[in-house]
């Protein structure tokens, strides 16, 4: 199942808010829509809101191919701002504007017409490589699963999360069509069920062996000695290995630990921010208070009640077994490890 589709003049998303009950696309028809969409989580994961900015980029320019050169560049300006400003943690939506701006750069002096052509082919470039990335997290990260293993993921890194297979659930696919009789522990991901709708829905439609758990199960769980390794994805990495994901995943990482349980992260190397020695400098979305009062729009806590939300959290890299990327496998020193993975 596609996650987004580009047709040349629109982008279509599967809103993943309405699954896994609704399987429905979401036409985006300038970038003002994409930014909104991007912010109301129809379409969430970090490689995935990279791409679909990309798109937005490429309607913003198609918006304005009738505009003079001044206004052009105005324009996009602003659409750029705009689609930097969706979501803050997920740093491979700054890597795709990053690039798509390097491409705009480039065009400076060609017609509208030509810039647009430029732009798409860029962000379909971004969309393609995407796929084959975590397809080659998925190679590098089957070799570290054993046989018959039980892995527990938390969120959704799948192919909703990025252009298709996924990077944490791209390394349980690739080792479930390495024949290796895998069993799936699914967090639910409490406040927006990421796990349960989303990755529980593709690990079901691929049959592959997934039981899912309430968040605060996964404890237990390790302790009953029923949990092989984790493997997580990522939204943003720092230079010295510190990892920001999903809240809840430093939670697994300190319990991977008591419990001596290997703990992964697999992330393509656009989620790597060489730019931030630190965690600590990684930006952490904190979302509306009524993601955690309500699910969906049943009332489960008073309206009044204070929430603190934050939508991520940062977990050290001396609780990381190692980093798969589409690389290869980096582990300790990462500041080392990482670094040479930008040599080139
Ligand atoms: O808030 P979300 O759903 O965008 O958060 C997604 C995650 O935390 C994923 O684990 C991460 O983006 C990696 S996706 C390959």
């Amino acid at each position: 199942m596609d996650t987004m589709r580009w047709n040349g003049e629109s982008l279509e998303l599967i809103d993943q808010t309405k699954l896994p009950v609704e399987v429905k696309f979401e036409q985006c028809k300038n970038y003002i829509q994409v930014a909104e969409a991007i912010k109301g989580m129809v379409v969430r994961g970090a490689p995935a809101i990279g791409i679909t900015a990309a798109y937005g980029i490429v309607l913003a320019a198609k918006e304005a191919i009738q505009m003079d050169s001044r206004s052009f560049y105005a324009h996009m300006e602003k659409a750029i701002q705009e689609l930097g400003s969706t979501r803050p943690t997920a740093v491979n939506l700054f890597w795709a504007i990053k690039k798509m701006q390097a491409k705009l750069d480039q065009c400076k002096g060609q017609a509208n017409s030509e810039i647009v052509k430029e732009l798409e082919r860029e962000a379909q470039a971004i969309h393609k490589d995407d796929l084959r990335m975590n397809e080659n997290i998925g190679s590098y990260g089957n070799e570290l699963v054993p046989h018959q293993a039980r892995i527990l993921t938390h969120c959704n890194a799948g192919g909703l999360a990025t252009a298709g297979y996924g990077t944490a659930l791209g390394v349980i696919r690739a080792a479930h069509e390495a024949s290796k009789e895998i069993k799936v522990w699914v967090d639910e991901t409490r406040p927006l069920l990421q796990g349960s709708r989303l990755t529980a829905f593709e690990l079901h439609q691929d049959k592959i062996d997934a039981t899912l758990i309430a968040d605060n199960m996964a404890g237990y769980i390790m302790q009953q000695g029923l949990v092989d390794l984790i493997v997580v994805g990522a939204d943003r990495i720092a230079a010295n290995g510190d990892v920001a994901n999903k809240i809840g995943t430093y939670s697994l990482a300190v319990l991977a630990k008591e419990h001596d349980i290997p703990f992964y992260v697999a992330a393509p190397t656009s989620t790597i921010d060489m730019e931030l020695e630190s965690g600590k400098y990684i930006p952490i979305e904190e979302r509306d208070k009524d993601e955690v009062r309500f699910v969906y729009e049943q009332q489960i806590a008073p309206k009044e009640i204070k929430v603190y939300n934050p939508a991520f959290d940062v977990t050290p890299n001396n609780l990381i077994t190692a980093i798969i990327t589409e690389k290869g496998v980096c582990r300790a020193p990462y500041t080392d490890t990482l670094g040479k993975l930008f040599e080139e």
